[in-house]
């Protein structure tokens, strides 16, 4: 089956159709569905703001739409950047903003982090699939890796010696936060189009 992913970011539409296409789902970009925008994301959590964009998606396509909504939260940080990570970096590179994060983990010397997503599919008439995805870790010492993009130099995933910009996206989407996240959305998914449907 295919559905729309609104978003613009050409990393995660990578990630997501690389989880995702295992699963029998095609992923279509919001050009190849014919619309570009980019909607507001005024909501209070990841779950608000995943809403926000699916539904903005579906008014503009009438089809399926799923949206994510994802952020870094650092305990150094009480929890922030969270929902404005991408605010977090805003016209820097992500390379300075990794550096920012580093020291105020340094000075404070609490390293605890982790990704979080949330997921949300909006249908037209008015249904709703949301999920989330977690993945536990710390700030690393140092700026490391080629792969990922933003802020995956910085995260060292529980149980692992490196930053998830070290791995490669099948060895990152099989623990990181959209991998969970869009896996159970996929289980839900065919839940609902097998009518099992229990939409949360
Ligand atoms: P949004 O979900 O498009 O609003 O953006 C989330 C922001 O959080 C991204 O621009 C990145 O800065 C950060 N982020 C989310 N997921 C990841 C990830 O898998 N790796 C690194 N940074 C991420």
């Amino acid at each position: 089956m295919e559905i729309i992913l609104a978003s613009n970011n050409p990393d995660k539409l990578r990630e997501v159709r690389e989880i995702l296409a295992p699963l029998g789902i095609t992923v279509l970009s919001q050009a190849q569905a014919g619309c570009r925008f980019e909607a507001e994301e005024n909501g209070t959590s990841f779950t608000e703001n995943a809403r926000i964009k699916a539904l903005a998606a579906v008014a503009a396509t009438g089809k399926i739409c799923v949206a994510d909504d994802s952020g870094l939260e650092v305990d150094a940080m009480d929890g922030g950047p969270g929902i404005y990570s991408s605010r977090f970096c805003g016209d820097r590179t992500y390379k300075e903003a990794c550096r920012d994060i580093m020291e105020t983990v340094d000075r404070a010397g609490a390293r605890g982090a982790r990704f979080r997503c949330a997921v949300v599919c909006r249908f037209p008439d008015g249904r709703e699939i949301a999920c989330e995805g977690v993945i536990e870790g710390r700030i690393g010492r140092v700026y490391e890796g080629e792969h990922g993009f933003g802020y995956d130099p910085i995260f060292v995933p529980e149980g692992y010696g490196r930053s998830m910009a070290c791995l490669t996206d099948g060895e990152k989407n099989a623990i990181s936060h959209r991998g969970r996240a869009f896996r159970r959305f996929a289980e839900e998914l065919k839940r609902v189009m097998e009518g099992r449907e229990q939409i949360c």
